[in-house]
């Protein structure tokens, strides 16, 4: 399969905060935001394979600054890396100021998908092929995060996970 850059499948989405999405301090509710991020990064893990794709899992995600009523939220997903069947997708979540139109960097996670055919079985997907540095740092690091969360689910023992011992030797 021919490969493809993180450029080609790309999924930025903007909106608003309302009313209903928030908690009672007033800020953007957790569970909306991972919502949000679930959606832009789907549709970028569709993009890339061209296929129907499920969230497997979850790898990270770090609620880093709280996100006010009537903020104008960017959800930015990134292909990182593709194995056989599955991918990781970064998410950068941005905040916009009103006036300056300023961008700030509020939250963002990792999450790994994997693309199945009509009976729901995994199918081959595209290697990515990194062009920037970030890119590039996103895609190496990619397989010991793999491992983590093989390890995590318990799919994977952990005196199998080699990539991810080699950085505590
Ligand atoms: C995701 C799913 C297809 C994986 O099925 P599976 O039987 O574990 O399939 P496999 O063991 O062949 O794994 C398929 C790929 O997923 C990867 N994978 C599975 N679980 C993973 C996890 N927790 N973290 C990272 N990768 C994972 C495997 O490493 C494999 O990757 P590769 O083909 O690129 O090497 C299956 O568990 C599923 O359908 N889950 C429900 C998905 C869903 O409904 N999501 C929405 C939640 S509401």
């Amino acid at each position: 399969m021919k490969a493809k850059t993180p450029n080609e499948s790309r999924t930025v989405m903007t909106d608003l905060v309302l009313p209903s999405e928030t908690n009672p301090l007033n800020n953007l509710f957790g569970g909306e935001l991972l919502a949000r991020m679930d959606r832009a990064a789907s549709i970028t893990a569709r993009r890339h394979s061209r296929r129907v794709c499920v969230t497997a899992s979850v790898n990270h995600v770090a609620f880093n600054r709280a996100i006010p009523l009537g903020s104008v939220v960017t959800v930015e997903a990134n292909i990182s890396r593709a194995f056989t069947s599955s991918m990781e997708v970064f998410i950068d979540v941005w905040t916009e100021d009103r006036e300056s139109g300023n961008r700030t960097k509020a939250n963002e996670a990792i999450y790994t998908f994997v693309a199945v055919d009509e009976t729901e079985r995994p199918v081959e997907v595209p290697p990515v092929r990194p062009e920037t540095e970030l890119e590039k740092e996103r895609f190496a690091a990619a397989l010991r995060r793999k491992q983590l969360s093989l390890v995590l689910a318990g799919k994977m023992k952990p005196q199998d996970a080699k990539e991810l011992k080699a950085i505590f030797d």
